[in-house]
């Protein structure tokens, strides 16, 4: 029961035809569909209808969508977000293409969240009798799956509650003053068995960081990084490890400038997972664990 897994990122680009040929020419996602000005893509490995939306319209996040396991989550968790304080309402099926009814959360951090327990399967080209263990036709960096994103808050400790109490993730790491301090600088959740689904660091409400799509090991992100430079975009970090998760990453810009990471490994959580905690004078390798310092635009720049 519960919340699974980020199901979209529903995001805005300034150039909608640079912004596609990036996320199937580069990035490698399949494009689904475009209605309504908008255009739908998923990764090579993802069942469900789409799991990207851009739309035209600056940069940053329009909103995202992590899927829940029943459409019961939904009346539970409707009732425990309105106790909780936060602004509700249901997205009728249909209003998000290939999805069924959602239910619409404005966050303590003024993102807008949705839930949804039903989607369109379309499945994946590999298929689930027999399949290969990737597709055969296969373009850029070809992520099997989109994996999280972070975002930024004023107020890291109401937002985290909201996600704790109210939807059931856990913390697995956070970023705190010292060591005598609970103050939440930054906080990593997650509600399946990964490191983080969802983080937080503080900074201004309803700004995006990164959303990041998972490969699946430490060459993948190489053979990324050479992609990446191969179509002359910009690198803000990577490759290389962090601390926090201890996975391995790539941080670039697209085209217009939203923030992307390719990810790989991390351990493994369970509901027993003790939080673990870096003071901020550790802050260089707790980001960046090789670098042992966390550049400027890293800290600074968001869409
Ligand atoms: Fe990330």
């Amino acid at each position: 029961m519960g919340v699974m897994r980020l199901g979209f990122v529903h995001v805005r680009e300034t150039d909608l035809e640079k912004a596609r040929q990036y996320y199937t020419q580069v990035l490698g996602l399949q494009e689904v569909t475009r209605q309504d000005g908008r255009h739908y893509f998923k990764c090579w490995d993802e069942y469900d209808h789409h799991s990207v939306v851009i739309e035209n319209g600056g940069l940053g996040l329009v909103k995202m969508g992590y899927k829940v396991e029943s459409p019961d989550d939904l009346a539970r968790i409707e009732r425990a977000a309105q106790t909780f304080g936060l602004t509700v309402g249901r997205v009728s099926k249909g209003e998000n293409l290939g999805q069924g009814e959602a239910l619409r959360c404005i966050l303590p951090s003024d993102h807008v969240l949705e839930l949804y327990a039903e989607a369109e399967q379309p499945g994946t080209s590999v298929g689930v009798l027999n399949p290969d263990p990737w597709p055969s036709q296969q373009a850029g960096i070809s992520p099997s799956r989109l994996d999280h994103l972070l975002l930024t808050a004023e107020d890291v400790q109401t937002t985290v509650d909201f996600f704790t109490q109210v939807l059931g993730f856990r913390m697995s790491e956070r970023i705190v003053p010292d060591q005598h301090s609970q103050e939440l600088l930054a906080a990593f959740l997650f509600c399946s068995n990964k490191a983080h689904d969802i983080a937080f660091v503080r900074g201004p409400n309803g700004k995006l960081h990164h959303y990041a799509f998972w490969l699946d090991s430490w060459n993948d992100i190489l053979r990324a990084g050479d992609t990446l430079s191969r179509n002359n975009l910009t690198i803000d970090m990577g490759p290389t490890r962090h601390g926090i998760t201890r996975g391995t990453t790539i941080y670039f810009f697209g085209p217009n400038g939203n923030r992307n990471e390719v990810f790989s490994g991390g351990y493994t959580t369970y509901p027993d997972f003790p939080c673990i905690t870096w003071t901020a004078d550790q802050i260089g390798r707790a980001v960046f664990y090789i670098q042992q310092e966390v550049n400027e635009r890293f800290n600074t720049y968001l869409t």
